[in-house]
């Protein structure tokens, strides 16, 4: 029996996976927890507030309710994180090893920590970058996720836990808001082309950067975690490609929606740490291992975020 605990459940991707993980393992099998209050739970599901850096009260969690797999999604973003280095560091790095190092004594058969294409630095090949290639980030978020695929590989290699990871792109989902990214820009710029017919992007109009639609990342977080374990090949995480492309780009896919769309380009902090990003990802090795794939390139995901928007917002564009 599988039974499911998910950190960082009220966030852009633990609101879109939590109601995923229901739909394929029954509602009575997920538990959904974040530092925020039950008034904020927006799950139909059974709701703890659990601070993941209180390891004893996590630990506690796990083991009354029998859990068996863990999604640990609760971590502060590269944008923020870039303000609050300490605290960033703090929360993106020991709870998970804290995790890793309980999983044996706790019988977690199997968890699931997302990184993020943030782990390549300026010396990784920009363009389709490869799952190998150099990584030396400049960003304390990405110094982070380096680290937590480096505690990933050691507790699989020295002790069997089976942990799976993906190297997120900039996620895109009309659901839930993002909170703190880099790559919220392309989020944020559906919402203000509804609401405003105008954009101010804090990233050049040429930088161009990984992304992924929301559904494509939740169902890639599900076939790696359903893979058999002799198909993993992969202990740090793997690169997965949905899209790429530049804030001028998606201004230009956009357009063709709504005609009198205007964009501005006011680049600010963030723009060092796109800067440092890969252009666009290879993803040949989890294809080869577990049949990655995605289904949503520039112009479908904008065509099904601005109808859902539209709807969501009651603002009409047609
Ligand atoms: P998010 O900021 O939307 O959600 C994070 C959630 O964690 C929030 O609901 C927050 O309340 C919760 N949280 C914060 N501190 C906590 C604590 N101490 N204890 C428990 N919960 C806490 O982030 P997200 O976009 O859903 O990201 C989830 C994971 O995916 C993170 O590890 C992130 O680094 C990774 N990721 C995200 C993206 C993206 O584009 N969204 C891309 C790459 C990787
Ligand atoms: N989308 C994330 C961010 O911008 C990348 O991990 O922080």
């Amino acid at each position: 029996m599988t039974k499911i605990l998910v950190t960082g459940a009220l966030g852009q991707i633990g609101s879109e996976l939590t109601t995923k993980l229901i739909e394929v393992y029954g509602k009575d099998n997920v538990i959904a927890t974040d530092i925020k209050n039950p008034k904020d739970n927006h799950l139909d599901v059974t709701y703890r507030k659990l601070d993941v850096t209180d390891i004893e009260t996590w630990s506690d969690l796990i083991k009354s309710n029998e859990i068996t797999e863990v999604y640990h999604l609760a971590a502060m973003l590269s944008a923020t994180a870039a303000k609050y280095p300490l605290k960033g560091w703090e929360l993106n790095t020991a709870p998970l090893l804290g995790l890793l190092n309980m999983a044996n004594d706790l019988g977690i058969e199997k968890i699931f920590w997302p990184s993020s294409i943030a782990v390549y630095g300026r010396d990784a090949v920009k363009d389709f970058t490869p799952q190998g290639s150099r990584k030396n980030p400049q960003s304390l978020y990405g110094i982070a996720k380096v680290s937590g695929e480096g505690f990933c590989e050691l507790y699989n290699k020295e002790y069997d836990v089976d942990v799976r990871s993906i190297r997120y792109p900039g996620l895109i989902s009309w659901k839930t808001l993002p909170g703190g990214g880099t790559t919220d820009y392309a989020v944020d710029i559906y919402y203000k082309a509804l609401e405003e017919g105008y954009y101010s992007c804090f990233l050049s109009e040429d930088t161009e950067l990984p992304m992924m639609y929301m559904d494509d990342a939740v169902r890639a977080t599900i076939e790696l975690m359903q893979a058999p374990k002799e198909n993993i090949s992969v202990h740090s995480a793997y690169n997965i490609h949905g899209t790429a492309f530049t804030p001028k780009q998606i201004a230009q896919e956009i357009k063709k929606h709504i005609s009198n769309f205007e964009i501005e380009y006011n680049p600010d902090y963030r723009q060092r740490i796109a800067d440092s990003w890969p252009h666009s990802i290879n993803d040949d090795v989890a294809n080869r291992d577990w049949g990655w794939k995605a289904e949503y390139d520039l112009e479908k995901m904008t065509k099904v975020m601005l109808e859902k928007l539209s709807d969501k917002l009651k603002k009409p564009y047609k």
